[in-house]
């Protein structure tokens, strides 16, 4: 495929010197703009406004009324959701033969982990810890969108989520901004390719800009309170980084911040995206996000939501046709400039032209799905999601020879293995661990038991046939976990808790005696401590996929060894959240174990017990923390040493040491690198992620591993919002978790 593109690329460049009609191809920048100039010369302001105007397709009896005649007087710049490719291309002959400018209709779709081949959730995607592969997920999403006609992904996902309540954590990359943003980039990489010209790109899009992972309560839609330089050290760096990657398009939050929905936030828009990093693609509405800044009290009516998107800089807007009805009046009644909305199409127009929409508008002739490269990959991707939690006397891996009794909802769950936002996913298509134990392992002895049919399901009136499967095998592999719907856009929890009976279902399993292997497929970090009792061992795997239940039996049986690490902290109960490793000290940092409520006397007096920061029923410390997870091998860290004990503002620090795989089995570990400012401006996170690697490291062998950190990777954000790093003493630590303990300090000079 890459020569393929080379040659592609070759011959567009070519072609260029020699045809004059390539003129809409050209990748050079003047052309693009020469191009969008004429363009807009020649454009009326109805003909602008519907430029900046989306709709979402639906294919009903209005068709000709809602989008054919719209698409003729050009007042229809891009629709999403067109699923049927005769459409697409027939919408789209329309809009390029029958409109007076013949500008093509940019066809967008929410491509979040897979078109047709599904790759496990953003959030397990995150787990896997390994860039390159989220990038080539990318990559065989957008092989396989684009062969439909799709030229733009609403993806990746760059909000930081630090509540699991949250649905929407299952579509992000987790609490830790570098980690999200390394990601993010990765993936913008792979939906654009190496030029978005090429028959297999698509156009990222950044959402949501900004801050929507912090909804209060994490009940989703709801208000942020985020302070300036928590937005600028937390919330933004994902998107700075992908920005840098190259997206072209951004799409605002459905949230107000301190009062200001993101659609009108100019600040956000101008200030940052456009005067600061010089962003030139365009940025898109939520889904009627501008229309809900009536409901907000932010916006009268329509048409002032028209006029404060417009001149907040909002280009193009999703579904709530304001721009459409009230721009061209608000431009005459001088609310609006005319050359605000000039900007708006300019910005537009660019990405159209960039994509090479003019000379290749239409759908190929053939689609692509499921090919060897994209199953393989999300089986890999699958395989490094799952996250091994516990795995009490190397109960894993176990011998293919074992009888297994295959127990659980989501053991055959082919839709909701898939999770959230998988729209053109086929559940058909899917391997669930059944399906994976009748076509791929198929020389293993198994009996399948549900338990319960769904996971919500409360009827336990099969339990006893399950404790009976697992009585009568050699072990129980329990899967449990959410439904994708339970997960996702509006999909709020406030009990974290594996929903339904499946608790009592894995208890019932246990008391059969048998070794129990429990895998969890869901969206989010479910609190499964009281089912870690009931299990020896635990290989938590996110929504993982068309290829998830295969993965599971190639760590089941060892054919894999697990790598993947948490992106998120578990909880240990839901009141702890929202929880992260990379908060700020306080002036009262909790102990190791502190005082708990057994320990309060009866009538006790008022009395700070404890005096320090922490609950005093659950504790301090999470059930798991960030960056953890085990594997069949076991990796120790030495010899950590430093080019230097100091460096200047302008310099960077070597940091090596030694890890070794003291396990039997050759394996992989994602070192991490973690350091702590001792004493800023503003007070600083405990702990901050500032690298990774993933390591393979044959049983016994050891490797010398570097990082290199410059000093500028120090800096953030203090009061005054400029961003710089502060001399003083800093503390690094290396190893497997956000827990390290191998450290050592360094300064970095006036
Ligand atoms: C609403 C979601 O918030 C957004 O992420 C998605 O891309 C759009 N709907 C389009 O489906």
């Amino acid at each position: 495929m890459k020569i393929k593109s080379i040659l592609t690329f070759l011959l567009s460049v070519f072609c260029l010197s020699v045809s004059a009609q390539t003129v809409y191809s050209a990748r050079s920048e003047a052309d693009i703009n020469m191009k969008v100039e004429e363009l807009l010369a020649k454009m009326t302001l109805e003909e602008k406004t519907g430029q900046m105007n989306q709709l979402s397709f639906y294919d009903g009896k209005d068709v000709e009324k809602q989008f054919l005649q719209p698409l003729r007087n050009g007042a229809i710049g891009s629709l999403l959701n067109v699923e049927n490719v005769e459409m697409l291309n027939r919408l789209q002959k329309i809009a390029v033969e029958e409109s007076r400018l013949g500008i093509p209709l940019l066809f967008g779709r929410d491509i979040i982990h897979g078109y047709r081949t599904i790759f496990p959730v953003p959030l397990g995607q995150a787990a896997t810890f390994d860039p390159a592969l989220a990038e080539a997920g990318a990559r065989a999403a957008a092989v396989e969108a684009r062969s439909v006609g799709i030229r733009w992904t609403f993806a990746p996902m760059l909000d930081i989520s630090r509540d699991p309540r949250w649905g929407r954590i299952a579509e992000s990359f987790g609490e830790d901004p570098y980690l999200g943003g390394t990601m993010g980039a990765a993936m913008v990489r792979g939906f654009q390719g190496y030029s978005l010209t090429d028959e297999n790109s698509l156009a990222a899009c950044l959402k949501h800009f900004a801050g929507y992972g912090a909804a209060e309560g994490g009940r989703d839609y709801n208000s942020t309170n985020i302070p300036p330089a928590l937005m600028r050290n937390v919330y933004l760096p994902p998107f700075e980084m992908a920005l840098k990657a190259g997206a072209q398009t951004v799409m605002t939050s459905f949230n107000d911040n301190d009062g200001i929905p993101s659609s009108a936030n100019s600040y956000l828009l101008k200030d940052l995206l456009r005067n600061e990093w010089k962003f030139d693609g365009f940025v898109v509405s939520d889904w009627a996000s501008m229309d809900e800044m009536i409901a907000h009290g932010f916006a009268k009516d329509g048409k002032h939501v028209a006029e404060l998107s417009a001149n907040a800089g909002l280009d193009m807007e999703m579904v709530s046709r304001t721009y459409i009805r009230f721009l061209p009046e608000l431009v005459r009644e001088g609310k609006v400039s005319m050359e605000t909305i000039d900007n708006a199409v300019r910005n537009i127009l660019r990405v159209k032209l960039r994509l090479g929409l003019f000379e290749n508008p239409y759908a190929p002739a053939q689609s692509i799905a499921y090919t060897d490269e994209s199953l393989k990959l999300a089986r890999r991707a699958a395989v490094e999601s799952a996250v091994l939690l516990k795995n009490a006397g190397n109960i894993l891996p176990l011998k293919e020879d074992v009888k297994i009794a295959l127990i659980g909802p989501m053991a055959h769950a082919p839709h909701d293995q898939l999770g959230t936002w998988s729209f053109d996913g086929e559940k058909e298509k899917t391997v669930t661990p059944l399906r994976a134990l009748q076509t791929e392992y198929t020389h293993v002895k198994y009996v399948y038991e549900a338990g319960l049919a769904y996971s919500r399901d409360l009827n336990a009136g099969n339990f006893a046939k399950a404790k009976a499967a697992a009585a009568d095998a050699d072990v129980a592999v329990v899967v449990l976990g959410e439904e994708a719907i339970l997960s996702g856009e509006a999909h709020s929890l406030s009990s974290l808790n594996p929903v339904g009976r499946q608790s009592e279902l894995l208890s019932a399993v246990k008391s059969a005696g048998k070794p129990v292997i429990m895998a969890v497929m869901a969206g989010r970090p479910l609190t499964i401590e009281r089912n870690l009792h009931d299990a020896d061992a635990v290989l938590y795997c996110f929504h993982p996929g068309t290829m998830g239940g295969v993965a599971l039996f190639d760590l089941i049986f060892g054919k894999e060894n697990p790598s993947g690490k948490l992106p998120v902290t578990m909880l240990r109960e839901v009141g702890q959240a929202p929880m992260y490793y990379n908060h700020n000290n306080t002036g009262r940092p909790a102990p190791d174990n502190p005082v708990t409520l057994e320990h309060i006397p009866l009538e006790a007096g008022q009395t700070s017990l404890g005096n320090t920061s922490y609950y005093l029923d659950s504790g301090r410390d999470p059930l798991f923390p960030f960056g953890y997870g085990l594997s069949y091998s076991a990796f120790e860290y030495s010899d950590l040493s430093l080019s230097a004990n100091s460096i200047s503002k302008t310099d960077s620090l070597k940091v090596s040491f030694t890890l070794t795989n003291t396990g039997k089995i050759k394996g992989v570990e994602v070192a991490q690198l973690y350091v702590r400012d001792l004493v800023g401006s503003i007070a600083r996170p405990v702990r901050e992620l500032k690298g990774f690697q993933r390591v393979s490291l044959d049983a016994g062998q050891s490797k010398t591993v570097e990082f290199r950190i410059a000093a500028n990777d120090l800096a953030f954000y203090g009061s005054d919002l400029k961003r710089k790093t502060e001399p003083g003493e800093f503390t690094l630590w290396v190893g497997g978790n956000s827990n390290a303990t191998l450290n050592a300090n360094f300064t970095v000079e006036e």
